[in-house]
């Protein structure tokens, strides 16, 4: 018996790996984290699986139904939106689960920031303008406390992309803070529900993203701010340039890893 985390992708169900739909499909259990999963995701689970909505649960709860699985022998598919590597609450179940020695896996997903950034048709590193994107959110209500020293403002000094999750609630103070550091005219955009049939763009610059934003309430929404948004004055990569001497594409006569070519 194996509970199998997989990342649920941002809300197209056609963006999931087939791994994390080979398991979801294997697994007689199906834990999901609340209204960010699709049901189209859900479509995949065999006939007759146990599917439960985890958004009411606490961590207790949700530790129970593992292992009343694991008891039963069953294999656990858990969905968390997104990829699992940020803000899901992994951590904290995968740490239960080995204490009471419950084999677990993990699949990744599709971030929301990579469909926000595919929605947008933007590579967020170009060269000379930003080769960083950082991945945050703010404090505030009743969320995790952030670590002393991650602050918007520490971040912003090094002018790199920021990517600024479960904080459109707290617009204002985002744009306050990165205003100083950014510049009124530095690119914004606002990517709502990225990827989902009613997903929808705003692109403003910091001085101008309160106009463009309205009234808007929908909460799951990614801000992403920084020179490469919307960037058409910017430098070719290396990667690509013909003087470039590398391993696969050699500048001379003769490859150096001729099997390669
Ligand atoms: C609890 S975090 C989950 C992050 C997720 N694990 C990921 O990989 O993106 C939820 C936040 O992620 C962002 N988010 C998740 N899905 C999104 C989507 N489809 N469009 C825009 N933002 C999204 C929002 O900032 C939302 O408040």
């Amino acid at each position: 018996m194996t509970v199998h985390f997989i990342g649920a992708g941002p809300g197209a169900p056609d963006l999931l790996t087939l791994r994390g739909r080979d398991l979801i499909a294997a697994c007689p259990v199906c834990l999901y984290a609340g209204s960010l999963v699709p049901e189209g995701v859900l479509a995949h689970c065999p006939p007759g699986a146990r599917i439960v909505n985890t958004a009411s649960l606490s961590l207790e709860e949700i530790v129970a139904e593992i292992a009343a699985a694991h008891a039963a022998g069953k294999d656990v598919a858990r969905l968390h939106s997104g990829d699992l590597s940020i803000w899901s609450a992994m951590g904290e179940q995968l740490r239960r689960l080995r204490a009471l020695g419950i084999p677990c896996s993990v699949t990744p997903g599709v971030p929301s920031f990579s469909a926000a950034a595919a929605a947008l048709e933007t590579e967020l590193t170009l060269p000379g303008l930003a080769q960083t994107v950082v991945l945050t959110r703010t404090p505030g209500g009743r969320a995790s406390a952030m670590p002393e020293g991650e602050k918007l403002a520490a971040f912003a000094a090094t002018g790199a992309v920021l990517a600024i999750h479960l904080s459109i609630h707290l617009l204002d103070t985002v744009v306050a803070e990165l205003t100083p550091h950014y510049g009124a005219d530095c690119p914004v955009a606002i990517v709502w529900r990225a990827s989902w049939p009613d997903q929808r763009i705003v692109r403003a610059t910091l001085g101008t993203l309160d106009a463009a934003v309205g009234t808007e309430m929908e909460r799951t929404a990614l801000i992403l701010v920084g020179k490469t948004l919307g960037a058409a004055d910017f430098d070719e990569s290396r990667l690509y340039a013909a003087d470039y001497d590398r391993r696969y594409r050699p500048v001379g006569a003769e490859p150096r890893f001729p099997e390669a070519t």
